[in-house]
């Protein structure tokens, strides 16, 4: 059976005089979502305190998460940003010794790579994987970056700034004959495409809730194999990383048993509400579905821009791409720009105008956009 898309648009009132094609840099806010802020809302107002209530609604987030990336709630922590989990990850890490090389492949987006870059401070040794002359990063490269001096590689599966998706099922096989640990950033895939972590086959994995997920800025999570997580000591934690939260030890560090021991302070209990909301929006209708509708959007979005004289940074073969169009551009700012005073919200980075697609957008929106930019052919690369 399938979805009913126009009542899933109904959802999102900002579709109703824009249309919004930046999904990747922030979801729409459905109206799920914005009735789960306003219950936080009413809660506060009317009970003051409900820290039972608050921790429960982090845990809801926890399972959702666990469900959405075939994981179990033990091996997820829900944290305040995808960032604040490759930190508590790479304070876990010892990357002083024989094996102190971190690998990062050129589509991550900053906060990874400069992550890892200040833990040279520790001993570690960045090492990038550039890409190949037609833009995308072969498996070759990884292969050539990965060895037996690597402790960790980093990869993201569907780059910002390009829309390229990597080969993560392909990096994980070579690192894991290498020995080596594989940490996904799927902040620009998961809620638009299915990702599991258990197929794909990665030791790590970070997002956060504000982009497809649907819900808001201010928390994210963190994927740990549980095989992994015994050996790794986070240094960069708090009182809810605790194998109990309300033991209040001041004279002992006691790391939770499970990814939890990835956390830090008090859940960020507003942006659990939404996060919920817009999590529970996602397995309402199915990511199969949405990841389905997407690559129909996208790809007829790619053949019309196509035709229509764009150049596209985006590989149009539906397994190197995601829920972006890169659209090249000689100024992709002022591009965007002008599409936005059409009403057709896009985005920009590297020199591309970014189309990204959630399956709340229809071909109207597509319509929108090829004329938008025809319209201004002379930003067009
Ligand atoms: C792929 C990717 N990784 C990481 C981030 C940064 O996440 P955070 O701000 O939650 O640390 C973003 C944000 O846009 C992103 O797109």
């Amino acid at each position: 059976m399938s979805a009913d898309w126009a009542a899933f648009r109904a959802l999102f009132p900002t579709l109703r005089h824009k249309a919004y094609l930046a999904s990747g840099s922030y979801g729409l806010l459905g109206a799920p979502v914005e009735a789960a802020i306003r219950r936080y809302m009413e809660d506060r107002l009317e009970k003051g305190a409900d820290w039972g209530g608050w921790v429960a609604r982090a845990e809801a987030v926890r399972d959702g998460m666990a469900a959405l990336l075939n994981a179990g709630a033990d091996e997820i922590a829900v944290t305040a940003s995808a960032s604040a989990g490759i930190n508590a990850l790479a304070s876990a890490l010892d990357v002083s010794g024989a094996r102190n090389k971190v690998v990062v492949s050129n589509f991550e987006f900053p906060t990874g790579a400069q992550i890892w870059h200040a833990q040279e401070r520790r001993g570690a040794v960045v090492e990038h994987v550039p890409e190949g002359p037609d833009g995308g990063i072969p498996l070759a490269h990884f292969e050539r970056a990965i060895d037996e001096r690597t402790k960790l590689v980093q990869v993201t599966h569907v780059c910002y700034r390009n829309g390229q998706r990597l080969d993560v099922a392909g990096v994980a096989r070579i690192a894991h004959e290498r020995g080596v640990l594989v940490l996904l950033d799927c902040f620009q895939s998961v809620g638009a495409l299915e990702v599991d972590v258990k197929a794909l086959g990665v030791d790590f994995a970070v997002g956060g809730m504000l982009k497809y997920l649907l819900g808001t800025a201010g928390i994210g999570f963190l994927y740990a194999d549980r095989r992994r997580i015994a050996e790794m000591v986070p240094t960069v934690g708090g009182w809810f990383a605790q194998a109990d939260t309300n033991a209040m030890d001041i004279f002992a560090n006691d790391p939770s048993p499970t990814a939890a021991r990835f956390q830090a302070g008090t859940p960020p209990v507003m942006n659990c509400y939404a996060a919920e909301a817009g999590v529970g929006l996602i397995q309402a209708v199915g990511v199969a579905a949405i990841e389905a509708r997407i690559r129909d959007l996208t790809g007829e979005a790619m053949d019309r821009l196509a035709e229509a004289g764009c150049k596209l940074a985006t590989p149009r073969e539906d397994a190197r791409r995601g829920p972006q169009v890169a659209i090249r551009s000689t100024d992709a700012a002022a591009l965007t720009e002008r599409l936005a005073e059409r009403g057709v919200i896009a985005s920009w980075r590297d020199g591309n105008v970014r189309a990204m697609f959630h399956a709340y957008n229809d071909v109207s929106d597509i319509g929108a956009l090829v004329e938008g930019l025809t319209a201004h052919r002379e930003l067009l690369a």
